[in-house]
């Protein structure tokens, strides 16, 4: 396992190859995976026919839209073709950066990052190789192409796709990264080859041809079984062909399929004016899927987990735990180090993963490392797992991606069910971890002979009361829309509601680019307190919870700075509602489930104040969703 510095772009790639026209099957994958990135797009398309006058290639800079809009007039019958939207690392977002890049006989797209790029660079330069780009990806399309001629010049017996195979193996054997590329040999029409080294890429034999994309999104409308091309394999497809040959032994096999459960119509907006306002709304159903089959169904009491021996042994040896992950998996992450020491009384340290792999932490008997993410792909939460695992000690992951490296490589997964989140600001997938993070404090509690019956009766009830949260929607939507002329916007909340205040802020800064802090209520006064003037709103959560008293005694001296307050608090709470200027009241709920019901009205209050402000709100600027760069 690879530890120095993890670097790979966020991009979307598909492919096609078959009988029907490529062009529009391309551009629809690339709309379903431009949440990986958008900030230029490309596609070439190439007919079996082997001219290489039968080929075309367009690149713009800017979201897929333009792509589409760009190439209505080409790509009318080719049927191969590759394509790709870009998030940048390498070179600057224009044209000429964007994807497909070619290099003579080869057109390749690359969602990666090559480390040694510059090195490879110069010496390909050195001997005369032109550069047209700023990219690594250029580069490795360069390299290849470049140890093609130099095998064909060798050996004039060879056929182009072996030589083709033979190059791409050396090319590989020097390139130093993490990637996933796909890419045709124009000399080999009808043909796309495809490998992955951390990076994944997933394949589909369709009827008529197959299909390969970065992500499973892009294949869901057309079939649901695919295949994870495994590291070390070259995926080998045309229209009838759909195999895998072993970077080592050339052993040519018929790739692993495996059946999803995820459906088309959960990749589309089914009626909601955004992917985020839909996947708000889904919250309910999944809640109620993460749970399914978990809650206990005897008198035991204990939570019904897959390979439960290996669990209990887990967490009866646990005596340090470890929770690890970046932006709202790490909100989960500080939630859920409550519930542990609360309930299992586990000593609990929480970690963004960019600092975990630097900050040298003590590994010994009886630590777990638990890592949390959506997407199960971020780069420096792979890196946080990677160095647990080497360290020995027992790890597991919760993550809504099954497939995904982190759910494979970590000890035990405890999956999310909240099915693809295309939305780039995370909802769903957030109160799932925090569910199936209080379901097992709850449930290591019960092991250690600490019950919270309370929490546990509010946990099954949760769907229901997410629900009628959101039959409030349109107010909190409202209020939201209010605060779009805001300076800045501070949240606020105490115990489990700090966690839940960061990721308030972290919602309203990602949607609205307004700047937007949290903090711990009570540390209020040792410096945030400078902000507040009647222009400032201040969010504070104040449930009816241990914190109740102390958190009031802030919203006063708030108010005594003449503060602009929203506060969201436990339904019928006359007292909080004197003292603020708007209330939201929540169902009274456990301190175990408060938190996740918290931070639904925080959603929609950055999605209320993002829709006034006329934003991206599936794509705010800048972000990607699967941040697998570090
Ligand atoms: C914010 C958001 C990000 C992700 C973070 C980790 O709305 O979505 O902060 O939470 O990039 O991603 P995962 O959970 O995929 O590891």
């Amino acid at each position: 396992m690879h530890y120095g510095t993890l670097f790979l772009t966020m991009c979307g790639i598909v492919g096609y190859t078959g009988k029907q026209q490529a062009k529009p099957i391309l551009l629809e994958g690339l709309k379903r995976l431009e949440y990986r990135g958008y900030d230029s797009a490309g596609l070439a398309l190439s007919s079996p026919s082997p001219t290489i006058q039968n080929f075309v290639i367009q690149r713009n800079a800017g979201p897929v839209q333009g792509l589409i809009d760009a190439s209505t007039k080409i790509g009318l019958s080719e049927t191969t073709g590759i394509a790709h939207t870009r998030w940048a690392t390498h070179g600057v977002p224009n044209e000429t950066n964007a994807h497909p890049h070619r290099a003579g006989n080869i057109v390749l797209v690359h969602n990666g990052i090559i480390e040694n790029y510059a090195q490879i660079k110069e010496k390909l330069q050195h001997i005369g190789v032109q550069f047209s780009s700023q990219t690594d990806t250029e580069v490795f399309a360069q390299l290849i192409e470049f140890h093609r001629v130099q095998i064909l010049k060798s050996d004039t017996t060879l056929n182009e796709e072996d030589a083709v195979l033979r190059a791409l193996k050396k090319a590989m054997s020097e390139v130093d990264g993490h990637y996933a590329i796909l890419f045709m040999a124009l000399t080999i029409p009808g043909k796309l080859f495809g490998v992955q080294n951390g990076a994944p890429l997933v394949a589909s034999k369709l009827k008529d041809g197959c299909l390969i994309a970065s992500d499973i999104q892009a294949i869901i409308p057309y079939h649901n079984e695919v295949c994870f091309l495994p590291k070390g394999e070259i995926l080998i497809v045309d229209e009838n062909h759909f195999e895998t040959r072993n970077l080592k032994t050339d052993k040519v096999s018929v790739p692993k399929i495996e059946r999803m459960d995820w459906t088309a119509d959960k990749v589309e907006k089914n009626g909601f004016e955004t992917f985020m306002l839909k996947e708000i709304f889904q919250q309910p159903l999944v809640v109620a899927d993460t749970l399914s089959g978990r809650l206990p169904s005897d008198e035991s009491g204990a939570f019904i987990w897959d390979h439960f021996k290996a669990h209990e042994v887990l967490w009866k040896n646990a005596k340090r735990l470890y929770l690890v992950a970046c932006g709202t998996s790490y909100h989960a992450a500080m939630t859920a180090k409550y519930f542990f020491e609360k309930w299992a009384r586990i000593d609990c340290q929480v970690d963004i993963a960019s600092e975990f792999r630097y900050r040298h932490p003590v590994f010994e008997t009886g630590t777990v490392v638990g890592v949390i993410s959506q997407s199960g792909e971020t780069a420096d939460t792979l890196a946080a797992l990677a160095l647990a695992n080497q360290a020995g000690v027992s790890t597991f992951s919760i993550c809504n991606v099954p497939s995904s490296t982190i759910s494979r490589e970590s000890g035990f997964h405890y999956p999310t069910m909240a099915g693809p989140e295309i939305g780039v600001a995370s909802t769903k997938a957030f109160t799932a971890q925090l569910t199936i993070l209080c379901a097992l404090a709850l449930d290591v509690g019960r092991l250690r002979g600490n019950d919270d019956l309370a929490s546990f009766q509010a946990l099954a009830r949760l769907p229901h009361d997410i629900d009628r949260i959101l039959k409030q929607s349109e107010t909190f939507i409202q209020i939201g829309a209010k605060l779009k002329d805001q300076k800045i916007i501070l949240f606020v909340g105490r115990g489990t509601m700090y966690p839940i205040a960061l990721e308030g802020a972290l919602k309203m800064k990602e949607l609205t680019y307004i700047p937007s802090e949290g903090f711990a209520a009570g540390e209020l006064k040792h410096g945030p307190i400078a902000y507040i003037d009647p222009n400032v709103t201040i969010v504070t959560l104040a449930p009816r919870d241990e914190c109740y008293a102390k958190t009031i005694s802030n919203l006063e001296e708030i108010r005594a700075r003449g503060g602009h307050i929203v506060a969201i608090g436990t339904e019928g709470d006359e007292e909080i509602k004197k003292i603020s200027h708007e209330f939201i009241g929540l169902p009274a709920s456990a301190w175990g489930t408060m938190p996740i019901l918290s931070v639904i009205p925080l959603q929609l209050l950055a999605y209320g104040c993002a829709k006034a402000l006329g934003r991206n709100i599936d794509k705010p600027r800048n972000l990607a969703k699967s941040v697998t760069v570090e």
